[in-house]
């Protein structure tokens, strides 16, 4: 499906500092408004401080005051499906609730899911006893 947000996602892609893995990423972050902010990967040379292209984005648009989101799309250049690793889940449900979440790869749309389904029985805010 041609979609903008995968578009942007594979745009944010070629920014990728991957210069440790190879293995580049780009995701585009919808907010409740229709404004795509975008993310890549960014390694660096103590490996442990790589942060995910979701994770840019998310903490991207939250620094630019966006509160309220509904999608994200995340490309890779793979035959099947790259999927947010568990960090970046629980950060984009903490911040993004129960977005949709597009994966695709350089030339097609690989699924859509739903963040709930991705991340079941989420330790977050409300456990803490806080409403969100
Ligand atoms: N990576 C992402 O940016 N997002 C994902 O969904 C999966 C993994 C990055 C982290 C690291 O820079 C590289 O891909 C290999 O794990």
């Amino acid at each position: 499906m041609n979609d903008a947000l995968i578009d942007a996602a594979r745009r944010a892609r070629e920014h990728a500092r991957a210069h440790f893995s190879h293995f580049r990423v780009g995701a585009a972050l919808e907010t409740a408004d229709g404004t795509i902010v975008t993310g890549c990967n960014i390694e660096n040379a103590t490996y442990g401080l790589t942060i995910c292209a979701e994770r840019v984005a998310m903490f991207k648009a939250l620094s630019e005051g966006h509160q309220r989101f509904t999608r994200i799309a995340i490309v890779a250049d793979t035959d099947d499906p790259t999927s947010p690793c568990g960090p970046c889940r629980q950060i984009l449900w903490e911040f993004g609730g129960d977005l949709e979440v597009i994966l695709a790869n350089l030339s097609e749309e690989k699924g859509r899911y739903m963040l709930r389904d991705l991340l079941p029985l989420p330790f977050d805010a409300r456990v803490l006893g806080h409403k969100r």
